[in-house]
């Protein structure tokens, strides 16, 4: 690509620099009164998904408002099983509605995986506008859930505390439990692949619970899966740096770094930077983790926090973002405050 190498794609690459890159998960939602404004535009979180004109325009809020060195695609994970063909509605102020899929019977009823397109070319769309609105130092990430995470809201119809009804699957039919992986796996590749022919140049993977998975099943669900779509994704374009995002793997960090073929690593807030600084920074960038919380608190205890993780992650590749989502609670200025801690190079 011609002109300057944009910031995050170096880190990407294994340089570090003393401003580190940095962009927040969630920075296109509610916290911000323009998106408040643009949903209501659109009518529903679903239409603003589906609309390319009003995704862009929320994807651009955040680079807008603190000229962040990454955007990332606003749609959502739940749109891929929406394209199998499940029933999806988010209801205001509670969160993700879907049909269940827990027997062979409900998996026969989903699409194939090759025939979700139809459904998520707007979403392609929007990845293609974005590309030609975005300034010319900002990298645009694409993304999607990954299997486990995806099949925990498939199963259970909805956000559960501990993804009980998807381990429950697990146990009590394994085989429609794999099937069903292997389903969303399939589609999942076939959807960034669409993504990054569009114009996505960082992939990013969100496994939400991996945490909620039995230790002895981290392998096979939150690394094997995840493993195979990197490496279909990297076989087809094997410069586009893919994040991978265990939340709560805990000691599978290690093995998750090691083994999905991730070119980076998200990291959540319950994640001790000293530890992951000698543990996976070596290996790999590391992207994260400032508790989310600290943007609703602000002041002292958001700039201290803010410096250790800077000085922390200051001897090798290093992202700065949070360790999961910002809130709606956050307040906007708050970020400004955050921004003036990473950016002073001193
Ligand atoms: O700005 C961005 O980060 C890009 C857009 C994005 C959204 N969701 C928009 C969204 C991304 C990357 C996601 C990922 C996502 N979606 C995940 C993985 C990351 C994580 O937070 O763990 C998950 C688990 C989902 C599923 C999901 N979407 C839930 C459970 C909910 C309801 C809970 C909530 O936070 O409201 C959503 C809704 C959602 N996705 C909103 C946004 C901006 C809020 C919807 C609204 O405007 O009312």
């Amino acid at each position: 690509m011609a002109g300057p190498e944009k910031k995050l794609l170096r880190a990407l690459r294994g340089e570090s620099f003393p401003v580190p890159p940095v962009w927040m998960m969630r920075q296109a939602g509610r916290y911000l009164p323009e998106y408040r404004a643009t949903r209501e535009k659109a009518g529903s979180f679903l239409d603003l998904c589906y609309n390319p004109d009003l995704a862009t325009e929320v994807t651009l809020q955040p680079i807008r408002r603190y000229g962040f060195d990454a955007a990332i695609l606003f749609a959502d994970i739940l749109l891929v099983p929406q394209a199998l063909g499940a029933d999806l509605t988010f209801v205001q102020g509670e969160g993700p509605r879907l049909s269940t899929v827990t027997s062979a019977r409900d998996l026969e009823q989903l699409r194939p995986a090759d025939e979700i397109h139809e459904t998520l070319s707007p979403i392609y769309e929007t990845v293609a506008q974005l590309r030609g609105e975005l300034p010319p130092d900002t990298p645009l990430i694409g993304f999607a859930g990954a299997p486990w995470t995806v099949a925990t809201y498939m199963i259970a119809g909805r956000g559960t505390p501990d993804q009980a009804p998807a381990r429950r699957l697990l146990y009590s039919d394994t085989q429609t439990f794999d099937a069903l992986i292997d389903r969303i796996a399939e589609a999942t590749t076939l959807y960034l692949l669409e993504q990054i022919k569009a114009g996505a140049e960082v992939i990013k993977i969100f496994d939400s619970w991996a945490g909620a998975l039995p230790g002895p099943w981290f392998r096979r669900y939150a690394i094997e899966p995840v493993a195979r779509i990197i490496g279909d994704l990297r076989k087809a374009y094997p410069d586009v740096p893919i994040i991978g995002f265990p939340r709560g793997a805990g000691a599978g960090y290690l093995a998750f770094a090691e083994e999905a073929g991730a070119q980076a690593i998200a990291l959540d807030t319950s994640v001790d930077p000293d530890w992951a600084a000698k543990a996976l920074q070596t290996q790999m960038c590391v992207q994260g983790n400032l508790d989310p919380l600290l943007l609703v608190e602000g002041g002292e205890p958001l700039r201290k926090e803010t410096a250790r993780i800077k000085r922390g992650f200051a001897g090798g590749p290093h992202i700065f973002n949070l360790g999961h989502g910002i809130t709606p609670q956050a307040d906007p200025s708050h970020v400004d405050q955050m921004l003036e801690v990473i950016r002073n190079d001193a």
